[in-house]
This record gives structure tokens, sequence and C-alpha cells, in this order.
């Protein structure tokens, strides 16, 4: 099955010092069913909000299918936000 999602050494620090997500590594395939589980705290939003580029991550790479995340802007970005559900 292909990736639909696939997220390699993402990393974001808030203000340069709060480490949210720290090398975060993600796959998610065609056909799966995914839960998103952590603590209060864990980064589970911050990672969301990295993959629909509503904040930037600080360092690494995210691909929906093989559409880099992090380069789309205006039309690929609005038409990876309307495919990427999760
Ligand atoms: N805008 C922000 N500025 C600074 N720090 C933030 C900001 N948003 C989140 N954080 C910090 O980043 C870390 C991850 O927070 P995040 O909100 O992603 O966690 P969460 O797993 O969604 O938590 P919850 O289950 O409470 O929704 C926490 O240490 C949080 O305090
Ligand atoms: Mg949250």
């Amino acid at each position: 099955m292909k990736n639909i999602i696939t997220i390699k050494k993402l990393n974001k620090f808030y203000h340069g010092d709060v480490h949210a997500l720290n090398n975060i590594d993600l796959e998610v395939k065609e056909g799966e069913f995914v839960i998103l589980l952590g603590l209060s705290g864990s980064g589970k939003s911050t990672l969301l909000r990295c993959l629909n580029r509503l904040i930037e991550p600080t360092s690494g790479e995210m691909y929906f299918y093989d559409k880099n995340i992090i380069a789309a802007k205006g039309r690929e970005l609005r038409e990876i936000r309307r495919h990427n559900s999760i």
C-alpha cells in the first residue's frame, strides 16, 4: 500500500525553547485507520497543525502522497488541505 502521509524527523520548537515535537517519524498508508493518542501536552495538536500548515515545523519533512507539504504554496497547499483528512 502507498503512503498517504509520510513524516520524517519532524521537530517543532515553540519560542526556541519548548521542544513540542522531537524527531517524529510517521507513515500512514492507504486503508489504515490511525488514532493519535497521547498525554495532554505530548504534541498531538502541534503535529496536526504542522500537517495542515497552520504552524510551521522547525525542521523535518512531510509528504501527502509524493507532494512536499512544507514546500507547497497557494493552490497546491489548498488542494492538499482539501484531501488531507487526518
Ligand atoms: N502556541 C504555543 N506556544 C508555546 N508552547 C506551546 C504552544 N502550543 C503548544 N505548546 C506546548 O507544546 C507542547 C505540546 O502541546 P500540544 O498542544 O501540541 O499538546 P496536545 O497533545 O495537543 O495536548 P492536549 O491533549 O492537552 O490537547 C506542550 O508543552 C505545550 O505547552
Ligand atoms: Mg491538543
